[in-house]
């Protein structure tokens, strides 16, 4: 079977180079020119572990092909993916521009029965407007079906995500659409992967509901972790005979400087837009987004209120990334702390493993290193902002004798609390006095 994916960037080059390795042929289009050059070469675009090799194997066994103009998937495939972004507007809701445009010019070149899948995280009611994109823009009498396949894979583990998912979810009117895409997904049929068959606005509404809760989860083990500090009680500890039950269970409850990435701020503020709409209350989604805001805010807090002031101080933040494994500082909480040190006037020296090239693009004002130590040197303060394993162990004795000062931000709480204090620094971390 022959598929298209519109849209090649975290979610559409994952999911094209793993239905490749299912062994179907996929035409991936993008409409960045420079990234279809660059994947035609087999340079990936961005950082994903094991994608590199994936795409290399499967263009190589010619599975995989890459192209811009959207015609050259649409009149080869069965099935169309629509994987291009949905950024949130000024106001929250979802800015819709790059899904509608993909639509109408899919229409344009139908020439048969096709499915047409949304796998872009895309609000309640869209599948009703691309089937009227759709028919309003198709040339000659061509049938179609919609179909909403919503994505969870995480950046840092999307293949891993994709190929061995907890769910795969359907949204469809047909059963015709939904025996196709079971016939797309049956090696995740045959591991016995549950597969959630139902309407497309429930299944788009899946999405929404699913990151708008894990935000809950994090922004409320934030909020008892800042509880914690007050009263001599550890997060970590607490954390742990919470997720021990069941129906709490252990994810999603560690506490940080907030939540980011490109995900759950915009979905969350995407689902109370939605709410607005619709004259319903979320008040515990609201809530949630106003905790993460103010978790990044308290950290700066936690910063200033150690070092007295931060004006003159340099500063050494390790990590950029939102979180591990992934070069994406979309929302990075390191993005609002790393302005706000600016603000008040610190110098700031960082490091990541692999997002530097990205961050130096929106924060030109920051000295980039070439290592952990390279950014201690001279500093004041370290802050570990982002829990790379390359930050886990850190040689605690040589950062000592490098740092100008002794402050140790452990934001990720990475570090024994003990052991860093017996190396001569003064440690702050979240949750945990
Ligand atoms: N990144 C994630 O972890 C993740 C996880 C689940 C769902 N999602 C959702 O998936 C969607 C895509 O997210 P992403 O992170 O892959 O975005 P991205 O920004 O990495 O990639 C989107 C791509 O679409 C391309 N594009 C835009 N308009 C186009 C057009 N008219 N024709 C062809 N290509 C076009 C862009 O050039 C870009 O390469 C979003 O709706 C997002 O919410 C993302």
């Amino acid at each position: 079977m022959h598929i298209g994916i519109i849209g090649t960037g975290y979610v559409g080059l994952v999911t094209g180079a793993c239905f490749a390795e299912f062994g179907l042929f996929v035409t991936c289009v993008d409409k960045d020119e420079k990234k279809i050059k660059m994947l035609k070469k087999s340079i990936i675009p961005f950082y994903e572990p094991g994608l590199d090799e994936l795409v290399k194997k499967n263009i190589k066994q010619g599975r995989l092909k890459f192209a811009t103009r959207i015609e050259k998937a649409v009149e080869s495939s069965l099935v169309i993916f629509i994987a291009v972004g949905t950024p949130r507007r000024g106001d929250g809701s979802t800015d819709m521009k790059y899904v509608e445009e993909v639509a109408k010019r899919i229409a344009r070149h139908l020439d048969g029965y096709k499915l047409i899948v949304t796998k872009s995280t895309v609000p309640v009611g869209t599948g009703k407007k691309l089937r009227d994109i759709i028919s309003k823009n198709i040339k000659g009498q061509t049938d179609f079906d919609i179909v909403s396949n919503p994505e969870f894979l995480r950046e840092g583990s999307a293949i891993e995500d994709f190929m061995r998912p907890n769910r795969v979810v359907i949204g469809a009117k047909s059963q015709q659409a939904v025996a196709i895409m079971k016939d797309l997904y049956k090696p995740l049929y045959l591991i016995e992967t549950p597969f959630v068959v139902t309407n497309i606005e429930t299944a788009e509404l899946i999405k929404y509901a699913s990151n708008s809760f894990l935000a809950t989860k994090i922004s409320f083990i934030n909020e008892i972790a800042n509880l914690c500090e007050k009263v001599g009680a550890d997060v970590h500890t607490v954390a742990k005979g919470m997720g021990l039950d069941q129906r709490i269970g252990p994810k999603f409850l560690h506490p940080g400087p907030g939540y980011g990435g490109s995900c759950l701020p915009k979905d969350t503020e995407a689902l109370l837009s939605m709410a607005e709409e619709n004259n319903v209350e979320l008040r515990i989604v609201d809530s949630a987004v106003k905790a993460n805001e103010k978790q990044k805010e308290y950290m700066v807090k936690k910063i200033k209120d150690a070092m007295g002031t931060i004006k003159g101080k340099t500063i050494a933040i390790l990590g950029i990334s939102f979180k591990p494994n992934t070069d994406d500082i979309r929302e990075a909480p390191s993005i609002y702390i790393i302005n706000r040190l600016l603000k008040e006037k610190a110098t700031i020296k960082a490091f990541d493993p692999v997002a530097m090239k990205l961050a130096s693009r929106i924060l030109p004002e920051v000295t980039y290193c070439k290592d952990p130590y390279d950014a201690a040197k001279g500093a004041d303060a370290i802050v570990i902002m982002t829990e790379w394993n390359q930050l886990r162990n850190l040689e605690l004795e040589k950062i000592r004798k490098l740092l100008k000062g002794q402050y140790f931000f452990d934001l990720r709480n990475v570090y024994e609390p003990q052991r860093i204090k017996k190396a001569g620094f003064k440690y702050f971390c979240v949750g945990r006095t």
